[in-house]
């Protein structure tokens, strides 16, 4: 696709003077390292290009980025302000006309802008995200478009056809923002369909179809959701989102690893794409704010990912690969210096808020963002959306399969952190839903490796943060949620697990069920009988269900019952594999565990 024939516009305002005020020590602590060929299942393939250090990349960073590493490491801290104002993140939130950009003429916007589709999420009762943006030409790193603002029309319809629109208004496309739009669009009717499209002088956007929430304190019926997670983009096709898109949805869960950081080779890997079809720029491991939002206009081109978004709103969190492999609250994964990684998690969480449905509360302040959040579908059930990569303790014992032993269950570390853990079970306590679900990101069941004790434990999941787990368990039973429903991306399988009060005994009460979603492409094909399936199938009793495919899961929640159909794609390595369901459970209300359907 061609740029724009306009002459380019002088450079974006430059960052405030900011006062530097410090809000908290940097972490002292030892980087962990994680072998690229440890056992985690999301370690790099054999032969895949991995750099050894986004150090080795630093001067790659914007000059005010580098500027700020230098002052920042001198000084051993970081300021919040000071990391937004390095970040020229203090140049106005859309919306508040503080953003110094001039103007764009859209009568010179000569190609779709459109390239990347649309999306929608975070559905309330009188209002719904709508997101896109404009970029018509979407692998080069300002989208095709010159530093200019654009005015973007709206509107958002009861019907396909757009005949009954009731709702429009214009949004402004910030260069600040990389051209995308967030548009919270309401006041509309609770518990209702909408088709929605934008507008961007003579082009038109796709239309994408979303909902909003039934009311507050409506008796919602039912509910029906698709739970999504790990899409590595050159480890295969998205078949499974093609099938997404066709289910009869309200929402779609997606619980992380929306993109992958590592370098993608020219044919996009397991994709065998011609020689080329993947442009240089994606060879390389993101670390830097262009890199990233090239990584989501990479992956967004895809046909089926778009699909998906457009047939259904989306609510995501994130698990670690938006930013890095496992890393943990201020520690990344490699030795690399905290003040050199905040920044890198700085861009990492703008690229995420810029590329995601997420509303304005979720607005980063430089390498802070705060995407734990909760949502309601009338009296039936609550969501609490967990992130438990940016608040948590660093894995103990260098992270891996390890031994238990007392530096993982030390009662003082934490997944959650303390607020978002506050906030868990003081929301229970306030919750008068039939369904208390939490999407999250990784396992929360106690998962052993071996049937002889002691077992290792995966020290990235709830089982290397115990007391963590315990606390939730405690603070769920003291508020007396009945029907506790956590769903799990990460590990790249099918899991049903029932949540056991105290998983050391196995006569303990089921107070639950976990639903682990496999992977929509991350690992290549899988197989439905993983080597350690046997192993874990003994070793772990309140597994109830375990399937190595790609694919994802849909939960349909009534008054009196919980259904979860795991599904599966038999190939991601090439396209248009059939889905298949490959198992079918039911919880029912006030009977915690898995059942067969
Ligand atoms: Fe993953």
């Amino acid at each position: 696709m061609g740029k724009l024939s306009v002459p380019r516009a002088g450079p974006g305002p430059g960052a405030p003077e900011t006062h530097v005020t410090v809000i908290r020590m940097l972490c002292t602590r030892p980087c962990k390292v994680v072998p690229a060929h440890s056992n985690s299942p999301r370690s790099h393939m054999p032969g895949e290009e991995r750099m050894t250090t986004p150090e080795l990349r630093r001067n790659q960073h914007h000059p005010e980025l580098r500027a700020a590493a230098r002052h920042i490491g001198r000084r051993r801290f970081l300021t919040v302000t000071g990391a937004a104002a390095a970040l020229a993140f203090a140049v106005g939130v859309p919306g508040t006309g503080t953003a110094a950009a001039a103007e764009l003429d859209t009568a010179r916007i000569t190609d779709d802008p459109f390239t990347l589709g649309v999306a929608s999420g975070d559905p309330h009762p009188d209002s719904v995200l709508l997101w896109t943006r404009l970029a018509p030409d979407p692998y080069q790193a300002d989208g095709g478009l010159p530093a200019g603002r654009v005015t973007v029309d709206w509107e958002i319809a009861l019907d396909e056809r757009f005949r009954r629109v009731v709702r429009r208004g214009k949004a402004t496309a910030h260069p600040e923002f990389h051209h995308t739009v967030h548009v919270e669009a309401g006041p509309l009717a609770p518990g209702q369909v909408y088709h929605y499209r934008f507008r961007a002088g003579r082009f038109v956007s796709p239309a994408g179809r979303t909902r909003t929430a039934p009311a507050t304190r409506s008796r919602a019926a039912g509910l029906t959701f698709g739970v999504v997670s790990c899409q590595r983009y050159d480890q295969g096709y998205w078949t499974a989102y093609r099938h997404l898109a066709e289910e009869d949805l309200d929402v779609v869960l997606h619980l992380g690893d929306y993109l992958y950081e590592y370098a993608v080779n020219d044919v996009a890997g397991a994709r065998a794409q011609p020689p080329g079809t993947v442009p240089e720029v994606f060879r390389r491991e993101t670390v830097t704010l262009e890199d990233y939002r090239l990584r989501y206009a990479l992956y967004k081109t895809d046909p089926d990912l778009r699909a998906a978004h457009a047939a259904h709103p989306f609510v995501v969190t994130w698990d670690d690969h938006e930013t890095e492999n496992n890393y943990s609250g201020d520690t990344p994964e490699n030795s690399v210096p905290p003040e050199e990684f905040l920044l890198r998690r700085a861009a990492a969480y703008r690229a995420y808020w810029e590329n995601m449905p997420l509303r304005r509360p979720q607005l980063p302040d430089g390498p802070d963002l705060k995407l734990y959040r909760r949502l309601h579908w009338g009296r039936l059930a609550q969501f609490d959306v967990l992130d438990t990569r940016q608040y948590r303790s660093d894995q103990a014992y260098g992270d891996g399969w390890q031994y238990p032993g007392p530096d993982s269950e030390d009662p003082t570390r934490t997944l959650t952190g303390d607020a978002q853990e506050r906030w868990l079970v003081g929301g229970w306590r306030r919750s008068d839903a039939v369904w208390n679900v939490v999407p999250q990101q990784v396992t929360f069941s106690q998962r052993f490796n071996s049937t002889t004790a002691p077992s290792k434990v995966s020290m990235d999941s709830w089982d290397g943060y115990p007391a963590s787990r315990e606390r939730v368990l405690a603070g769920a039973q003291a508020a007396g949620v009945e029907n506790l429903m956590v769903l799990t991306g990460d590990v790249h399988v099918h899991y049903g697990f029932d949540i056991k009060r105290d998983f050391s005994d196995p006569d303990s009460r089921t107070v639950g069920t976990e639903i682990v979603t496999t992977s929509v492409s991350s690992g290549g094909d899988g197989s439905a009988k993983p080597a350690n399936w046997e192993t874990y199938m003994a070793a772990n009793p309140h597994l109830r269900f375990y399937s190595g495919l790609r694919g994802y899961t849909t939960v349909s929640l009534g008054r009196e019952l919980a259904r979860a159909d795991f599904k599966t794609v038999s190939r991601v390595t090439t396209q248009g594999a059939p889905l298949t369901t490959a198992a079918s459970f039911v919880t029912e209300a006030g009977e915690p565990g898995l059942k067969p359907a």
